[in-house]
């Protein structure tokens, strides 16, 4: 049996900081509502001409240069985005062409936050299943580029970034499980109305401010405590663990008060929980992976640590995917 491990992480934030007292200008905002309601303090935004795609590739790069691998030795790119560079081609199909990859299997997956956890756990099936040897997964988003920026609710909570994964096979297990789930009667909560096939682009969808997130956010946090709780305590059980046997929670940064409510039900101490949200915000697909990511950098995560990651976003969807580092 050959099992999926990760075996380099990388990460890419594009340089430019918008900060709350930035936000205070553009808004009827305050440092201290945002700081106080959220945990964040700055968001990176990415550049107008870039995409998915270009945040994607840094980060794929640094993880394939950790994991000790080049281009040529992967056979599947997965990118997870829901600010994909275009409908179609697939984001994955342009870091396939970037990195002067073969031309291997690429495909995008739209989980929302859930996506880079998705993604994972879609690599690591087929790794393990013997089809595919050596996998990149990449959260990567723009959310800045859908953020309707006259809406206080929304513009003071997102941020751009990507954030990979390399898979390789090995002997040991080490992605011991997961919970993923979905549930589309959420689906209003949160979404982007126009610019599908349900609503395609027209003129008014462009007066009407339909190409930008929509979110219920008090109806969504109210959901996110117990998803999250559920996701992370179903994936634990399956690998026969409990709460007290994590090392580091790498949770989705949507609010501070949801990460600290989960970890609280979960009765993780701070030290277990991994916080990036107060200098990137909310990047979606983007945030569990450069938690992950940085988490190792900073020696948080060990050999044998166990390792948890758990999401939920627009969907609705969630996961959660419990590692022992090899
Ligand atoms: N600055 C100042 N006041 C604000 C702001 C702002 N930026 N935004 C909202 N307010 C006001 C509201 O207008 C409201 O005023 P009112 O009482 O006079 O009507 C008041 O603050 C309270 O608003 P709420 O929406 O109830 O604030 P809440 O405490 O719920 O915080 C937030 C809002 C931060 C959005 C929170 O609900 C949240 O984090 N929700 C979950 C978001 C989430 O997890 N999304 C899913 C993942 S994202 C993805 O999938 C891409």
């Amino acid at each position: 049996m050959k099992y999926a491990k990760i075996a380099g992480l990388g990460k890419y934030l594009p340089p430019k900081i918008l900060t709350n007292r930035d936000l205070e200008k553009i808004v009827d905002t305050s440092d201290e509502w945002i700081t106080t309601r959220t945990g964040i303090k700055t968001r990176h935004i990415a550049s107008k001409k870039d995409s998915a795609s270009t945040l994607a590739l840094p980060a794929a790069k640094l993880a394939l240069k950790r994991a000790g691998l080049k281009p040529k030795d992967l056979d599947l790119i997965i990118v997870a985005t829901i600010t994909p560079d275009r409908q179609f081609p697939s984001t994955a199909c342009y870091l396939q062409d970037y990195l002067k990859a073969d031309t291997v299997a690429c495909f995008d997956i739209a989980a929302a936050c859930s996506g880079f956890i998705y993604a994972l756990v879609a690599a690591q099936g087929l790794i393990e299943s013997g089809i595919f040897k050596n996998a990149l997964v990449v959260g990567s988003e723009v959310l800045t580029k859908i953020t309707d920026w006259d809406d206080r609710s929304t513009c003071v909570l997102f941020g751009d970034g990507a954030g990979a994964a390399v898979l390789t096979s090995g002997r040991k297990k080490s992605l011991l499980s997961s919970s993923l789930g979905g549930d589309g009667s959420y689906g209003e909560l949160l979404l982007l109305p126009a610019g599908g096939s349900r609503i395609p682009a027209s003129k008014e969808t462009v007066k009407n401010k339909l190409h930008f997130v929509k979110m219920k956010g008090n109806e969504l946090f109210r959901l996110a405590v117990r998803i999250m709780v559920n996701a992370a305590e179903s994936a634990l059980e399956k690998a026969h663990l409990k709460s007290s046997d994590v090392d580091i929670l790498a949770p989705h940064q949507a609010n501070i008060r949801i990460i600290n409510a989960v970890a609280s039900r979960l009765k993780l101490t701070e030290d277990k929980v991994y916080l990036n949200i107060g200098r990137y915000g909310n990047m979606s697909s983007a945030s569990s992976a450069v938690a992950l990511c940085e988490a190792w950098e900073e020696g948080k995560i060990k050999k044998d640590s166990i390792v948890v990651l758990d999401a939920f976003g627009g969907g609705l969807v969630w996961g959660s995917l419990v590692i022992k580092w090899v």
